[in-house]
């Protein structure tokens, strides 16, 4: 059976649509539509278009208008603008219970589309068009700095998918799943990395593309925004590995504090000050560093928390930690490490068991999670 005759079958019970977000593109909606148009009349699938459009003034309205398309609308949006919000809310006013995302610039080609349906039909969650399977391929357009950008961007993603391609802005999943998707919260372009991620997909296929460049118009993907991505990741990687990433930035927080400590009691010391009031200044300074940079980064779904409480709180933990530090050190040496290097080793099980307090009071009592949003 052709992939054709499988859409004519499933389309009995099944609606498309596409959600386009744009902006700047009125040139591009012409032709991305008559390509939709003639996806429609091929397969003769019921289809709505929404072209998802923040604002862009540029005769986009006019152009959706002028195409005589009774089954694309376009919705101008003012506020919460960006192309992931976009397609969120393009997601949630679609009607039809399948989704598909695409660029408006016909980067991503359209025939590819029943291919995905298919895929959902077969069982999977999530399929999405990519440049990086057996058959796929980007444009030869592409510089070396956008291909050396989008490798990096998807090697960085790789721990939290095996996605090939999940960079990519083509896909498609039913409108139940997303409808079921809580707590999404992404940040710049990567709608479908952050669906894939928040929604644990796991049977994700991937149907592979030719990537072209954009006809018309420019590519808004600006410093910006890629910035924005490592944002972006950041939130995934906390979602993902939330202890890991939470015991990895109090470690990075400490280690800056060693060094923060030193500076202030080697600045001391040049002053000519007395010897315990460099090694108390040192520690004092970066026991306020580490607060703030904890409150701020590694615990920063607390900082809306009451600073005061949550400082004394800090030094009642740095407190706690340094006492398990002396105890386990201190009994280690004595009863079981007594050999060679023993005080040293001592000293090393009980630094690390006296940070592990230390994480485990700031984690889930000075920073408990009464204030996350995301
Ligand atoms: N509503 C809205 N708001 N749409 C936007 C915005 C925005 O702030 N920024 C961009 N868009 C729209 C564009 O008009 C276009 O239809 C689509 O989102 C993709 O934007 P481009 O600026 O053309 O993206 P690109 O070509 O650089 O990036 C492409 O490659 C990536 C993979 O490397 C896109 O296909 C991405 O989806 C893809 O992830």
């Amino acid at each position: 059976m052709s992939v054709g005759e499988d859409l004519a079958r499933i389309r009995i019970n099944t609606g498309i649509s596409v959600i386009v977000p744009t902006y700047r593109e009125a040139e591009n909606i012409p032709h991305l539509l008559v390509e939709l148009d003639r996806l429609r009349r091929e397969y003769d699938v019921t289809l709505e278009v929404l072209f998802m459009d923040d604002d862009s003034r540029d005769g986009s309205v006019e152009a959706v208008a002028a195409s005589g398309c009774d089954w694309a609308r376009i919705i101008v949006r003012t506020g919460d603008r960006g192309l992931s919000r976009a397609v969120i809310d393009g997601f949630r006013a679609a009607r039809h219970p399948v989704l598909i995302c695409m660029d408006c610039d016909l980067s991503h080609p359209v025939d590819a589309i029943p291919q995905m349906i298919l895929g959902l039909a077969s069982g999977q969650q999530f399929a999405i068009g990519s440049r990086y399977v057996p058959g796929g391929s980007t444009d030869d357009d592409w510089g070396l700095f956008r291909w050396l950008n989008s490798v990096v961007a998807t090697l960085l993603a790789r721990p939290l998918t095996k996605v090939r391609d999940p960079m990519s802005g083509f896909f498609a999943l039913r409108k139940a799943d997303f409808d079921a998707a809580q707590g999404l919260n992404p940040v710049g372009y990567k709608i479908a990395l952050e669906l894939i991620v928040k929604c644990r997909m796991e049977n994700v296929g991937e149907v592979p593309i030719e990537f072209s460049d954009r006809r018309f118009g420019e590519s808004k993907l600006t410093l910006k925004e890629q910035l924005k991505y490592i944002q972006h990741l950041r939130r995934l990687y906390l979602f993902r590995f939330a202890n890991a990433m939470y015991l990895l930035q109090f470690l990075a927080v400490g280690a800056t504090g060693a060094v923060v400590n030193l500076a202030v009691l080697s600045g001391l010391q040049l002053a000519g000050l007395a010897a315990w009031i460099c090694l108390a200044g040192g520690i004092g300074v970066s026991l306020v560093t580490n607060f703030l940079l904890n409150r701020r980064f590694t615990f920063s779904y607390a900082r809306r928390g009451h600073a005061g409480r949550q400082f004394l709180g800090f030094l009642g933990a740095s407190l706690v930690g340094l006492t398990v530090n002396y105890a386990v050190a201190l009994g280690l040496s004595h009863k079981v490490l007594t050999g060679a290097y023993g005080l040293q080793v001592s000293a090393m099980i009980g630094i690390a068991a006296g940070m592990v307090f230390n994480f485990l009071g700031n984690r889930y009592i000075v920073f408990r999670k009464r204030y996350i949003r995301d």
